[in-house]
């Protein structure tokens, strides 16, 4: 569709002009080229149609009855030469001069015709780009990989460096290393998935503190040479032969942390659990060790957050079973042995370490009430969470 297509609205239709048909001279009324009040009363006639015109086809229109072949004032042109040649000098002047008027007229009227049709071409085929449009579906982040950033991110925070170990771990990094008794129950089948053959001495890993001899060998001789401590953390992937149900899966995810350096107290542990905490559940967070056995550390806690529903006071909270408390994860002092095991000196050198299910914190922290719902790989359930957590 042209834009010519388009009258404004309110426009006389092209077909109607407002100059009474009577007054427009037709073929019909032939005028003489030597008269000059019919030429300019033919002139006239043609002005006022054109400024009557008020669309590009109705200018069309107005020029063909006023300017075209079979106009008066084309007649009258051609009458010029059947005229005495002493008249042909003065009709030649006369109807020429109105014919000039005329397509003068016509072509300031275009002009003027065309700037409106732009103009408001400009206004109705505007694009209004604030208006919302149909997007499509994009998906979502996992909020268990949002939350593994953003449990990492408060230890980058810190100056702390994020740590990486295989999934397919060794035995000897997943227990032996970290002071696992050869007859530890947590070795036994039903925990550990291990990979064939029988001696392959690889298993899935049960959990991410081999991540932490791994940080230790990888980063000893800094320590030893530079005195650059060890601060690492470790999201990642942990599994264990358990049934899928509402509290376990046989895939899971945990947080490590290390820190290995000069000095290092349960002060420093307890302070920066505590920063973790209120970082994560926001600075009213409170949080407390209880005993607790880890092979790797000594001493080794429990670490416990305020319950969150009930603020410690109900006796009857489903969420806390009445105590008060709700257990985050484990920690301690990194055990000699350990850092004996990564050939570091634990006489000089100290450390604590911690570890973080981050399914919990996940279920803690937004109130997910059934692990399946982060396995299951439903979008709807993604999407709750946006991209950010
Ligand atoms: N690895 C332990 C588990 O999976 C959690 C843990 C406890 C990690 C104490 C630690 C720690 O680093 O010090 O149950």
């Amino acid at each position: 569709m042209s834009p010519s297509d388009n009258p404004p609205v309110g426009a006389p239709p092209a077909s109607t002009s407002p100059v009474p048909a009577a007054a427009v001279p037709t073929a019909a009324a032939a005028i003489s080229p030597l008269d000059d009040a019919a030429v300019s009363a033919a002139v006239a006639a043609a002005l006022a149609a054109f400024a009557g015109a008020h669309s590009l086809d109705a200018l069309k229109d107005a020029r063909l009855a006023h300017a075209g072949d079979r106009s008066p004032l084309a007649l009258a042109n051609r009458a010029i030469g059947r005229l005495d040649a002493t008249d042909k000098a003065a009709a030649g002047k006369l109807v020429g001069q109105a014919r000039g008027r005329v397509n003068a007229a016509i072509a300031a009227r275009q002009v003027e015709l065309e700037a409106e049709r732009d103009a408001r071409v400009l206004i109705e085929e505007s694009v209004d780009v604030t208006l919302p449009v149909e997007r499509g579906l994009l998906g979502a982040r996992h909020p268990l990989e949002t939350m593994q950033e953003r449990m990492g991110d408060v230890f980058i925070a810190m100056g702390w460096e994020i740590a990486e170990g295989p999934e397919v771990e060794t035995e000897w990094h997943n227990f032996d290393a970290l002071n696992f008794d050869p007859d530890h129950p947590a070795r036994a089948m039903q925990d550990t998935f291990f990979v064939e053959p029988a001696d392959s001495g690889l298993l899935l890993r049960t959990h991410t503190s081999p991540v932490q001899v791994r940080a230790m060998l990888e980063r000893s001789a800094a320590l030893l040479d530079e005195g650059r401590g060890i601060y690492v953390v470790c999201p990642g992937k942990t599994f264990r032969t358990d049934e899928l149900d509402a509290t376990h899966t046989p895939v899971f995810h945990q947080i490590e942390g290390l820190a290995i350096d000069k000095g290092l107290t349960m002060a420093h542990l307890k302070g920066t659990l505590d920063h973790f905490a209120r970082a994560m559940f926001g600075p009213d967070a409170v949080t407390r060790l209880r005993p607790s056995y880890f092979p790797f550390t000594e001493p080794s806690a429990e670490m416990d957050l305020r319950c969150f529903v009930c603020g410690g006071v109900d006796p009857d909270c489903r969420t806390c079973s009445g105590t008060g408390w709700i257990e985050w994860g484990g920690c301690g002092m990194t055990h000699p042995n350990v850092i004996r095991a990564a050939g570091i000196d634990p006489d000089v050198y100290t450390g604590f370490a911690f570890g973080m299910g981050v399914e919990r914190t996940l279920m803690f922290r937004h109130g997910v009430t059934d692990m399946r719902d982060m396995v299951e790989g439903d979008v709807r359930f993604s999407q709750q969470f946006g991209m950010e957590i």
